[in-house]
Parts: C-alpha cells; sequence; structure tokens
C-alpha cells in the first residue's frame, strides 16, 4: 500500500516536473513568437506606409531591410550578452529593447525614423534569435531537445500569423501605426514571463555558480541520477574553453562546420521565403488581387500555412531524418515558383490562371514550413563542435540575417529589373541547385549523437558523412 501509494506521488511528481519544463520552454520560446511578429508586421504596413510618405520601391526595401541589419548587428552582440550576463537577462533586455523600438516604429514622423527605429526592433530580434533556441536546449532534459527546437521555429510562423491577422484587423483603418505599435504588447508580456524563468544551469556553472545551478535542475529533473550525470558532464565540457575564433583560426575542421552551418542558413534565406513573407500583397497583387483586403487575407492564408505545415516537419523530422525532408522541400518549392512564373509569364487574366498561381504560392510555403524552415536551424544547432559551438551559431545566425536582408533589399529592384516571371524563376532555380548542395554536402544527423558528430569532423570526414 505504501509502495503503490509511494510509486504514485513519484509520478505525480514527474509529470509535475515535466509541466515546469514545457511551462518554462513555452515561455523561453515566446523569444520565437517576436522573431514571427517582427517579419510578419510589414508586409501589411508597407503600403498604408507607402502611401503616406510616398516613398520609392527603393526606400521600401530599405524600410524593410533595416530590420535585418539591426538583427545581424543583435545575433553577433547577443553571442557576446549571452556569456556575460546569462541567457536570460539577455533575454530580457531583447523583450524591453523590442517593447521601446516597436513604440518608436509606431510614433515615426517620417521614412528616416523609422529605417532607424526598425534597426533597433532588429537588434532585439537578432537576440532573441540566437539567444532562445540557445537557453531552450540548455533547459530542456535531452529526450526533449529536438521538440524545443522546433518549438521555436513553430513560436516563429504563430508570430508571422498573429502580425498577419493584426494587419487584416487595422487595414480598414489603413493604421499603420497601430500595426507597428501592438506588437509591444507580446513583447511586454514575455518580459513579464521571462521574470519567472531560471537561469540556464549551464551558464550558471560556467560562472562558477553550481550550487543555483543544481537548485535549478532540481526543479525541472526527475531523478536525482539525472541531475548528477548532468552536472558532471556541463561540468566536463566546461573544462574545455570556448575557443571561437582562435579555433576558427586554428582548426580547419572547424572551419568546416562553420561554413556549412553558414552555408545552410544562406540556402534557407535563398529559397526565397522572406520575399514571400515581406511582399505578400504585392504577389498577391501581381497575380490579379487588386484591393487591400483581399491581399490582407491573402496572408493570413500564407500564414496559416505555414503554421500548419511546420506540424508535417516535427511529425517527420526523427522518423524519416534531415535529408529526405529537405529533398522533398527543396523540389516542391523549386516546381511551385516555376509554375507561378509561368503563370505571369502567360499573363494572370482568367480565374484559371489565378487559381493555380495562388495555389503555386500556398505550395511553396508548405515546401518551406515542412522543410528548411525547421530543419536548417536544427542542423545549425546540431553540426558545432562543442568547443565552438557559441562561435559557430552565433555566425549563422548573423549570415541567416544578411542572407535575408539581400533577398529583402533586392527583391523589388530584380522585379523591375528582370521582370516579374523571370525573378521568380531565379528562385525556382537556386531552390533547384539546392538539392544538388545537400546531395554533396549536408550531413544526415538524424539518429546520430552529437559526439560522434563532432567525431567524425574533427576526424576529417567528408562533411555529408558527419552522421554515419
Ligand atoms: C526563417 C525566417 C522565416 C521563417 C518563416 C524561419 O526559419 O529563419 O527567415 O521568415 O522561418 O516561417
Amino acid at each position: 500500500m505504501s509502495s503503490a501509494h509511494h510509486g504514485l506521488s513519484a509520478h505525480a511528481a514527474g509529470s509535475h516536473k515535466r509541466f515546469q519544463v514545457v511551462m518554462t520552454c513555452a515561455i523561453a520560446a515566446l523569444a520565437g513568437l517576436l522573431f514571427g511578429l517582427d517579419i510578419g508586421v510589414i508586409s501589411g504596413a508597407l503600403p498604408f506606409i507607402a502611401k503616406q510618405f510616398h516613398v520609392s520601391d527603393k526606400v521600401q526595401e530599405w524600410i524593410v531591410s533595416s530590420m535585418m541589419v539591426g538583427a545581424a548587428l543583435g545575433a553577433l552582440l547577443s553571442g557576446w550578452m549571452a556569456k556575460a550576463i546569462g541567457r536570460k537577462y539577455s533575454l530580457m533586455i531583447g523583450a524591453a529593447l523590442f517593447a521601446c523600438a516597436s513604440a518608436v516604429c509606431a510614433f515615426s514622423p517620417d521614412p528616416r525614423f523609422l529605417i532607424g527605429g526598425r534597426v533597433l526592433l532588429g537588434i532585439a530580434v537578432g537576440i532573441a534569435s540566437f539567444t532562445a533556441p540557445l537557453y531552450l536546449s540548455e533547459i530542456a532534459p535531452r529526450t526533449m531537445r529536438g521538440a524545443m527546437i522546433s518549438l521555436n521555429q513553430l513560436m516563429i510562423t504563430v508570430g508571422i500569423l498573429a502580425a498577419f491577422l493584426s494587419n487584416t484587423a487595422f487595414s480598414g483603418t489603413g493604421n499603420w501605426h497601430w500595426m507597428l505599435g501592438v506588437i509591444a504588447f507580446p513583447a511586454l508580456a514575455l518580459l513579464a514571463g521571462l521574470l519567472l524563468l531560471p537561469q540556464s544551469p549551464r551558464w550558471l556553472m560556467s560562472v562558477r555558480r553550481e550550487k543555483e545551478a543544481q537548485t535549478v535542475l532540481e526543479h525541472l529533473r526527475t531523478d536525482s541520477k539525472e541531475i548528477d550525470v548532468e552536472m558532471r558532464e556541463i561540468r566536463d565540457q566546461l573544462k574545455i574553453t570556448q575557443e571561437g575564433w582562435g579555433l576558427f583560426r586554428s582548426n580547419p575542421n572547424f572551419r568546416r562546420s562553420v561554413w556549412l552551418g553558414v552555408l545552410l542558413q544562406i540556402m534557407q534565406q535563398l529559397t526565397g521565403i522572406n520575399v514571400v513573407m515581406y511582399y505578400a500583397p504585392r504577389i498577391f497583387g501581381l497575380a490579379g488581387y487588386g484591393s487591400a483586403h483581399d491581399q490582407l487575407w491573402g496572408t493570413v492564408i500564407v500564414g496559416a500555412v505555414n503554421v500548419a505545415s511546420t506540424f508535417i516537419a516535427i511529425g517527420l523530422v526523427d522518423r524519416w531524418g534531415r535529408k529526405p525532408i529537405l529533398y522533398i522541400g527543396f523540389t516542391v518549392m523549386a516546381a511551385s515558383l516555376a509554375t507561378l512564373g509561368a503563370m505571369l509569364h502567360i499573363g494572370i487574366t482568367s480565374g484559371t490562371t489565378q487559381m493555380v498561381a495562388v495555389a503555386a504560392l500556398l505550395l511553396f510555403i508548405v515546401g518551406f514550413a515542412m522543410s528548411a524552415g525547421p530543419m536548417i536551424w536544427i542542423l545549425c544547432a546540431e553540426i558545432q563542435p562543442i568547443k565552438g559551438r557559441d562561435f559557430g551559431i552565433a555566425a549563422s545566425t548573423f549570415v541567416n540575417w544578411i542572407a535575408n536582408t539581400v533577398a529583402g533589399a533586392t527583391f523589388l529592384t530584380l522585379l523591375n529589373t528582370f521582370g516579374h516571371a523571370q525573378t521568380f524563376w531565379l528562385y525556382a532555380a537556386l531552390n533547384a541547385l539546392f538539392i544538388l548542395v545537400t546531395l554533396r554536402y549536408v550531413p544526415e544527423t538524424r539518429s546520430a549523437s552529437l559526439e560522434q558528430i563532432e567525431r567524425n569532423l574533427m576526424a576529417g570526414k567528408p562533411l555529408r558523412q558527419l552522421g554515419q
């Protein structure tokens, strides 16, 4: 009787702790929400901003991409900050800056002021995009780690959808000030939520606060043996000093994993995903939907398809592996963009061509969300050796934002210079090329342990065999 009772209470304690982990991670993943809100908000506001300030396509591109320039800076800055003041306080600074910068954008009296506000907003997003996955991976027990990294991507897509919905709600009045300002509220909620979160145990140990680290782990892990093992592993890992730049210069094998991370993020951005995220209303306009109302609802559908399709990846990633999913994704994206280009080429004049164009656009989103969206972030977190993990992930996150900037800043110029169909064909060709790049350089990491990947890397095995 008493042992049955003991078993029951141990079980209850176990599920209570799992609940704690999920709650902690859910709050931290809200940082992904900020990332998404920011990506999504501009597409709806841009047409109204352009109208009020009479700005050219060039200035519009800068309004869009100034945020990404800031985010690249923020990613670099946070590599240092997460180490110096810890993950929790970095996230709090990110959330506070995000709230302030949203207010600056909302009250902008002219385009220059707005561009400045968006650089600040970007710095906040850059901090979130580097720190959140790092914190999640350090808080989650090993068995939930993959799911938690995907949770971050899921929150990004939810953030984009929420922004699209809010854009649509404010579009009746055309009030872009509110569109840009309202995202300060979730940031404030995140700030409040973050107060409740523990520090990362790994960071606490790195600043020699072992007792506190132990207390945090006691809250989040079910059995005390697990805590001992984890603390021992962290202690061992910390013996190897993180030598980012020095290691990069001295170790050619580490250089290979850094370049692979950078290449992966360039591929993710050059799929063209953010061209759709930022300029969706414009693309719906090209597809024959003239009214702002129709265009905004179109973007809401894009956002919803993006969220829904992310679940495909979450369900398949540990069963099928990363590479098969990437092959399918790049193929779907290449085919759908080629189709969209073809429709624009023959002219979208009938109901049928319009339907095909919209279907192609949505299929492109499915292709991305089920593959390159989550998969690239997962791979980037898996391929770096412990000794250079902070440096490697900061470098690939930085390049994600640089490539994002290039795509955002050139889209309208590409449309105007090469033509509509040709621009989408260019992106289709890039996606086709990425099938080959995946074949040649991307490792299958599905059932490999991180230690095994590191051993293969340092032994000089070809990149595509790192997981074998
Ligand atoms: C990308 C973002 C993109 C988002 C779309 C993320 O993985 O890094 O650039 O906007 O997915 O869902």
